[in-house]
């Protein structure tokens, strides 16, 4: 097992990184600033290769080791904010009102520059290591990923495998919690425009009331998942949006229903679509109206590939020893855009600890600190575990 104490030398430094990005936070596709000083400090570490403007912000360095030809593998940070009012009182709060880190893109863009300067240095591996640093995890479709993806990075830098990290809440600081297969769900929403015939509230024996046709389609819903899905299988069909009319006095011509899909698997995604239509569509016509709909598939879900997942696995065990490892995780329905890179190449997405911290995209979230020099230690361990060279590569 490798001492931690190694990657505390870098606590401090990562420290301040991490701070300073909490303190100017940018939302997606606008972190110039930050990419700026991301491929600043690539650059001071001694890493030449670094590019910039990939999907408008992104930043891609490339660490070449000293063990010869190999493989180049990919560790990927997001470094996008969100726009929520922080809340969490620290000296280092946002100083951009509106705009905060509450989703420990600062910490995951600190980890990776941590490693990146461990790497630099010590570069006993083979091949490459491309270090991503992609804009824009947060919005729906497009997001970095999918558009880094797009403009060719895995084919440009010869990435063969992709790994992802995440701060976790809940889970203990200096812990890791990952799992073969989905680990986080897909993320597809959807609009229902339930169209009826207006009229006054007083007389509505003379409307098509679609306000009480969206109620039932609304109920409706509820029983896809409770009556028609597996109770083993992850599907979550949430309605989250309801417009009708501004006035007491008005039954609407039409009501607009909103609300997101999460599953963990693509099959699922299909038989959301399926549903949901028919379903609203059957309520509707019952009432002799109709509907328009309209399913939006955006983030699909995060699969870790067996081997990919044994080898983060290994990397976090040679850390923080096996009994600080959850191999098996519990699946989170939350929607994370490194799926993309996931389908374009065999990878893993692993979990580190915050501690009992306020949840992810609560305004009162910040990083934990402590979590700095596990994150960077398993960005090192992994490099040698899967490139690693010697006798004493990987665990040592
Ligand atoms: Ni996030």
């Amino acid at each position: 097992m490798r001492d931690i104490k190694i990657f505390r030398e870098l606590q401090g430094e990562a420290t301040d990184w991490r701070r300073y990005l909490h303190a100017n936070p940018e939302l997606d596709f606008q972190e110039y600033n930050t990419a700026r000083f991301v491929a600043e400090k690539l650059s001071s570490f001694g890493i030449n290769h670094v590019e910039t403007g990939i999907a408008g912000t992104g930043v891609v360095g490339l660490i070449q080791g000293e063990g010869g030809d190999g493989p180049t593998i990919a560790l990927r940070a997001d470094m996008d904010a969100l726009p929520i009012v922080e809340t969490s009182n620290k000296p280092w709060a946002s100083k951009t009102s509106g705009i905060m880190h509450a989703c420990g893109h600062d910490g995951h863009t600190a980890m990776l520059l941590g490693a990146a300067k461990h790497l630099a240095r010590s570069r006993n591996f083979k091949g490459s290591v491309a270090l991503i640093f992609q804009p824009a995890e947060e919005p729906a479709f497009p997001t970095g990923a999918y558009k880094m993806v797009q403009e060719g990075i895995m084919e440009r830098f010869g990435i063969s495998q992709v790994f992802g990290m995440h701060i976790a809440p809940g889970i203990e600081v200096g812990r890791f919690g990952i799992r073969q297969g989905s680990i986080m769900g897909s993320q597809d929403d959807f609009d229902i425009v339930v169209r009826g015939r207006g009229g006054h509230a007083a007389d509505p024996s003379r409307t098509i009331d679609p306000v009480v046709i969206a109620a039932q389609i609304i109920l409706g819903l509820q029983t896809l998942v409770s009556r028609k899905t597996d109770p083993l299988e992850s599907l979550v069909i949430s309605v989250t949006k309801l417009n009708a009319a501004q006035a007491y006095n008005i039954i609407p011509d039409q009501v607009e229903i909103g609300g997101t899909v999460r599953t963990s698997a693509s099959s699922h995604r299909d038989f959301a679509e399926r549903e949901i239509s028919a379903s609203a569509q059957a309520i509707a016509r019952g009432f002799g109206a109709d509907i328009e709909f309209k399913y939006l598939r955006s983030v699909p879900a995060t699969i870790n590939s067996i081997e990919e997942t044994n080898l983060a696995i290994c990397a976090a065990r040679s850390l923080v020893g096996a009994e600080s490892v959850d191999e098996k995780v519990k699946i989170s329905m939350g929607a994370e855009d490194f799926a993309y890179m996931l389908e374009a190449r065999p990878g893993a997405y692993i979990f580190l600890g915050n501690g009992p911290t306020a949840e992810c995209h609560s305004p009162a979230f910040d990083f934990d600190d402590e979590a700095l020099p596990y994150g960077i230690g398993y960005w090192v361990q992994l490099v040698e575990t899967v490139l690693g060279f010697g006798t004493d590569a990987g665990v040592n």
